[in-house]
């Protein structure tokens, strides 16, 4: 039996059993408790490698956005299939080199980096950085001086297209912070002595997420390939060419591109072309590939609405609150029970706290059990300790085994680090 509009074939039900690969889901909820994220390894590596086979005529370096998901599992699962990373923080840098990532395939963006973590990332060898301004190329080189280190750069350039995607994910337009304009950056491949430590080969870009469509994809790879020509004719090398992440993932009914008709877009237009491919998914190869699991508290009803009460709230599962996201919500055990149509609700005390809006869902008893589907990306990732409460469990799943791959907090864990000082005792 089978109540799965979703395509995932690595959860699916036997019999009346929701599963993970082999693993019948209920049997770890039964030991490691709920909220629970659970991804499957084998969708994981599954879409990792549909991005590999897609592009193999080019041989891109693959860099994983770690920001979408950074367990360490996960990346160990990807490094292991030879993914780089694409990272934004100090803390991601520390996380690629805990996982031994090959350093000559890890790139960093971020429109904001400390000195700190600019030295560490030059100390650990990255490929390249990239950067969003002037302020941060003259940084970068004044450290890499101090270091007498010579540094790759692409710049991130703003092709100042609006795609069509959720306003908070859309970044493509001048609209939004990041990136150079391209007047600008023309001008600094032109200049580039002026930084004497810096050999800024590379350009970027990225514009947007969940972008279903090859289009928007199409009109800003055109538009930067015209922008490199115009460079090369002017003398510059360009030697890498980063088109980012935002490949759309299957959330309800969206029919998103496929990695291969992505690359049949993509492909035809960089034919010939010298420059190194670099891309950045991250929600194509690890959304689908999680689910996280919640417990029904008790179902209320005010009589305008009802509400189904879970023991997840927003600080574990942000996406619906924050960008209207919707994510199909099926019992763990799947029952003749009727549907009942309700807002799904956590427990936190804001209006926003709502999985889904007047959502038909299954009807289960108080102390049942719910998945939230395609949430293994910007899922934990974005997860908080708001309304002091604890992050959640991670699992993956391998086959017939599984295995806690993060720790559920404990209140312990929520109060390192706090003081209370003498003058307020
Ligand atoms: N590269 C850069 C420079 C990025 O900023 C991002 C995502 C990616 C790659 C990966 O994009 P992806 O392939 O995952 O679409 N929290 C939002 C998504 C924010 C995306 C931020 N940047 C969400 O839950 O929808």
């Amino acid at each position: 039996m089978s109540m799965l509009s979703h395509p995932i074939h690595d959860f699916h039900y036997k019999q009346t059993d929701l599963y993970c690969e082999g693993v019948r889901i209920s049997s770890i909820v039964k030991k490691v408790g709920t909220p629970l994220y659970i991804y499957s390894h084998n969708t994981l590596v599954e879409h990792y490698l549909k991005i590999v086979e897609a592009f193999k005529a080019v041989d891109p370096i693959i860099c994983f956005a770690m920001k979408a998901n950074s367990n360490l599992a996960v990346l160990k699962a990807l490094v292991n299939n030879g993914a780089g990373f694409d990272i934004v923080s100090g803390g991601e840098l520390q996380k690629a080199r805990m996982v031994k990532a090959d350093m000559s395939r890890v790139v960093y963006a971020s429109v904001g980096k400390t000195d700190q973590e600019i030295m560490d990332a030059i100390k650990a060898g990255i490929l390249l950085f990239n950067v969003e301004s002037q302020p941060e190329l003259k940084n970068i080189d004044r450290i890499a001086g101090k270091m007498k280190k010579n540094v790759q750069v692409a710049l991130r350039i703003n092709p100042d297209i609006d795609s069509p995607t959720h306003d908070k994910i859309n970044t493509g337009s001048l609209k939004k912070k990041f990136g150079i304009d391209l007047a600008t950056a023309r001008s600094i491949f032109l200049n580039q002595k002026s930084y004497k430590r810096l050999h800024i080969n590379g350009i970027h870009i990225h514009i947007g997420s969940q972008i279903t469509k090859g289009e928007p994809f199409v009109t800003a790879i055109k538009k930067t390939l015209s922008f490199i020509d115009a460079l090369e004719a002017s003398g510059v090398k360009v030697e890498y060419f980063d088109i980012g992440g935002g490949l759309g993932i299957f959330y309800k009914d969206e029919n998103p591109q496929t990695a291969h008709e992505y690359a049949s877009k993509v492909l035809p237009l960089i034919k010939g072309r010298k420059f190194r491919l670099i891309m950045e998914p991250g929600r194509f190869i690890v959304g689908n590939a999680g689910v996280f699991v919640t417990k029904k508290l008790y179902t209320k009803d005010n009589g305008v609405k009802k509400f189904m009460i879970v023991d997840a709230g927003m600080n574990d599962l942000v996406r619906p609150s924050m960008y209207d996201a919707y994510h199909e919500i099926i019992p763990l055990k799947a029952s003749a029970a009727k549907k009942i149509t309700c807002d799904v609700v956590g427990p936190i005390c804001e209006s926003g706290d709502v999985f889904a809006h007047d959502r038909d869902v299954a009807d289960i008893q108080d102390g049942e059990y719910l998945a939230l589907l395609s949430t293994g990306a910007y899922g934990y990732a974005m997860s908080s300790n708001y309304n002091v409460r604890g992050r959640s469990a991670e699992v993956m799943v391998k086959g017939n085994k599984w295995a806690v791959v993060q720790d559920r907090e404990v209140f312990k864990d929520l109060i390192r680090g706090s003081h209370i000082p003498e003058f307020v005792t």
